[in-house]
C-alpha cells in the first residue's frame, strides 16, 4: 500500500508550465479524482508520477522513496493511458495477461487473474477476440482490465471509463472502488464526471492550469468551494454581482444589480467591497406567492423549465435581468410552474457563499472550465 508524494514539482513543454509547483500527498490506499478542464494538467500528473516523463523541478516520492530517476517499471504503478493501445496482433486474454506474464507469474495464474479482471469489466465473453472486432468502449474496459492485472499496487487511470454508456460507466465505477479497496491500491482516477468524482473518491483534487485549485473531500469541496471556479465547476451554481453595502446581525447585506438586496449570514468582506455572491441550483427554493416573513424573497418570473433526471430546473429572470436556476426534485414538487408565470424566488441566507469579484471578470472564471 504504497504512499505518494510531490514536492514542488514543475513540468514544462516549452512555453507551457503545464504543472506548476505542485506539493501533494496521498495516503496509502487512498482513492483520490483528479478533475479540472482540459488543458489543466491531469494528464501530465499521471505521466509525471508513473515515471513516463521527468519533472523540472521538485521531487516525487513513491513510499518515501525518490523515484526521480527511478524508470516506470520499477515503480509499481499500472498507468492506463488517456489514449490507450491495446496491442492489435494480440487476443483480448493475451493483451491482459501481459503484465502478469511479465512479471513471472505462470500462464494459468496470469490467466486466472486475467480473467477475473476481464470478467470485472464485463469482457470476459469476448477473451478471444482481437482488438479491432471491439467497440471503442470494449477496447477501453480491456485496457482497463490490462491496467488492473498487472498487479501493481499503485494505479494510475486517465479517463478510465469515459468511453462508456452512462449505465456501464456507474456500474464500472463502483466495482473499480471496490476492487481499490480489497486490493489496498492507491488509486489516482482522472475523470471529467464530476459526479463519478463525488461518489468514488475519498479525496478530489482540483486542477486549473498547472496548480492545485482545491483539494479536500468532496464534502468539503461541495459545501465550501475555496473560489467561483469550483463552485462552478463542482455543481451547478448561480452567480450574482454585487457589493457590501451594509453590516447586519452578524451577516452583511449585499446589494446586487437592480437595487435588490441579499442577506448573506457568512462574509469576509468589508463595507463596499465589489463582490460576486453564489448559490447552488439546489438549494433555491421556488414559490407561487409569499408565506410568512422570510429574508430573500426576489421576484422573478419562469423562462424556461427543463427536465433533467429527477429534477426540474427553472430558469427564472429576475426584474433586474439576472437569471437564477432554480433545480427542484420532481418527486418532492408537488406543484409545477409554468413559463410565463410570476413568482418568487428563496435564498437561504446561510447557503450564499461569497467571494471577492475577480481581477478578470466574473465571465472570465465561469468560462475557465
Ligand atoms: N508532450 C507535450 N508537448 C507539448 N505540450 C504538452 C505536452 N503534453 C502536454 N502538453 C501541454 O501541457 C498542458 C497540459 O496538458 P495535459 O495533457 O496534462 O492536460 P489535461 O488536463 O490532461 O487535458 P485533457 O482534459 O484535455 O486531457 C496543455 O497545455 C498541453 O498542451
Ligand atoms: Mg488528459
Amino acid at each position: 500500500m504504497p504512499n505518494i508524494k510531490l514536492v514542488n514539482v514543475t513540468k514544462r513543454f516549452d512555453q507551457i508550465t503545464a504543472i506548476n509547483k505542485i506539493n501533494i500527498e496521498i495516503k496509502d490506499g487512498e482513492y483520490i479524482c483528479v478533475l479540472g478542464p482540459t488543458g489543466s494538467g491531469k494528464t501530465t500528473l499521471l505521466r509525471l508520477i508513473a515515471g513516463v516523463i521527468k519533472p523540472d523541478e521538485g521531487e516525487i516520492y513513491i513510499d518515501g522513496k525518490l523515484v526521480n530517476d527511478v524508470p516506470p517499471y520499477e515503480r509499481n504503478v499500472a498507468y492506463m493511458p488517456q489514449h490507450y493501445s491495446l496491442f492489435p496482433h494480440m487476443k483480448v486474454i493475451e493483451n491482459v495477461s501481459f503484465g502478469p506474464l511479465a512479471k513471472g507469474l505462470d500462464r494459468a495464474e496470469a490467466i486466472q487473474v486475467s480473467m477475473r479482471m476481464l470478467e470485472m469489466t464485463r469482457l470476459a465473453w469476448r477473451a478471444d477476440s482481437f482488438p479491432n472486432e471491439l467497440s471503442g468502449g470494449m477496447q477501453q474496459r480491456v485496457a482497463l482490465a490490462r491496467g488492473l492485472a498487472s498487479g501493481a499496487k499503485i494505479l494510475l487511470l486517465d479517463e478510465p471509463l469515459g468511453a462508456l454508456d452512462a449505465r456501464l460507466r456507474v456500474e464500472l465505477r463502483y466495482r473499480l472502488r471496490e476492487l481499490a479497496r480489497e486490493n489496498n491500491l492507491t488509486t489516482i482516477h482522472v475523470t471529467h464526471d464530476q459526479e463519478e468524482a463525488m461518489v468514488v473518491a475519498d479525496r478530489i483534487f482540483i486542477l486549473r492550469e498547472g496548480r492545485i485549485e482545491q483539494e479536500g473531500t468532496p464534502t468539503e469541496i461541495y459545501n465550501n468551494p475555496n473560489s467561483i471556479f469550483v463552485a462552478n465547476f463542482i455543481g451547478g451554481a448561480n452567480f450574482l454581482e454585487g457589493f457590501i453595502s451594509e453590516e447586519k446581525n452578524g451577516g452583511t447585506l449585499i446589494e446586487i444589480r437592480g437595487n435588490l438586496k441579499v442577506y448573506a449570514s457568512k462574509n469576509r468582506f468589508p463595507v463596499g467591497d465589489r463582490v460576486v455572491i453564489a448559490i447552488r441550483e439546489e438549494k433555491t427554493k421556488i414559490h407561487k406567492r409569499r408565506t410568512g416573513k422570510k429574508p430573500n424573497i426576489i421576484e422573478g418570473t419562469v423562462k424556461d423549465a427543463s427536465f433533467i433526471g429527477e429534477f426540474i430546473i427553472y430558469e427564472v429572470s429576475l426584474i433586474n435581468g439576472d437569471v437564477i436556476n432554480c433545480k427542484v426534485p420532481i418527486a418532492t414538487s408537488k406543484k409545477t410552474f409554468s413559463i410565463g408565470e410570476k413568482v418568487l424566488i428563496e435564498l437561504n441566507p446561510e447557503d450564499i457563499m461569497v467571494y471577492p469579484y475577480p481581477p478578470a471578470g466574473l465571465y472570465r472564471e465561469l468560462e475557465a472550465v
